[in-house]
């Protein structure tokens, strides 16, 4: 199977398409859509020390966990470089409404790997989430630097979603994995559809 052909099936297993109009209101609010795609790296990459600290004992976990830190890192750089390079101005970080609804749906309590679940389920999805939005800016955007760029983090962050799934499956039952995966995108379905279609926003 191609790179793109499985990419495509991993990205169907998001429930709900992103609202198409997303990307042109986007593309309109170039400085505030970079400036969250930007912190949305660096989440991405503190989520996986959060991780590294909590369960140090998982030598498979922190050997895989500790270069995606330094991908993320990486890619916070490269956001940063797009912003300096059009002269556009680097802002504040705001409340992540995706994010903080997904992080009320995990269960809290249970054994110590279920915990791990969760988290790891989180991950994946706002992985998925987030290749999926890139590649709609990079098929719809104007700027070819723009779409390259975009193309790029598509397949890390699509990388990063199976590293994610198959931790979960390593360390925990993974028929339970699967089912819970399951409540995981019918939920990210339900917020996706509530939330405001907003361009300042990466999700
Ligand atoms: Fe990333
Ligand atoms: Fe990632």
């Amino acid at each position: 199977m191609s790179w793109e052909e499985s990419t495509r099936q991993k990205m169907l297993n998001l429930k709900l398409p992103t609202d198409p109009r997303w990307v042109g209101i986007a593309e309109m609010n170039l400085q505030d859509v970079l400036t969250d795609h930007a912190y949305c790296e660096q989440k991405a990459a503190s989520s996986c020390i959060s991780l590294i600290l909590r369960f140090n004992d998982l030598d498979e976990l922190v050997d895989t966990l500790t270069p995606i830190v330094a991908e993320e890192w990486g890619h916070f750089e490269r956001v940063l470089e797009q912003i300096r390079s059009r002269g556009l101005k680097f802002g504040f970080p705001r409340k992540d409404e995706y994010v903080v609804q997904l992080t009320d749906f995990v269960k809290k309590g249970g054994s110590r790997i279920q915990q791990l679940t969760e988290q790891l389920l989180m991950n994946a999805l706002i992985e998925a989430r987030s290749c999926e939005r890139f590649k709609l800016l990079s098929s719809n955007l104007t700027d070819p630097e723009l779409k390259k760029f975009y193309y790029e983090l598509m397949v890390s962050e699509a990388g990063h979603y199976v590293t994610f799934i198959e931790l979960a499956r390593k360390y925990d039952a993974p028929e339970k994995v699967n089912k819970r995966w399951n409540e995981w995108l019918a939920f990210e379905a339900d917020v996706i559809k509530n939330l405001e279609v907003r361009g300042d926003r990466i999700h």
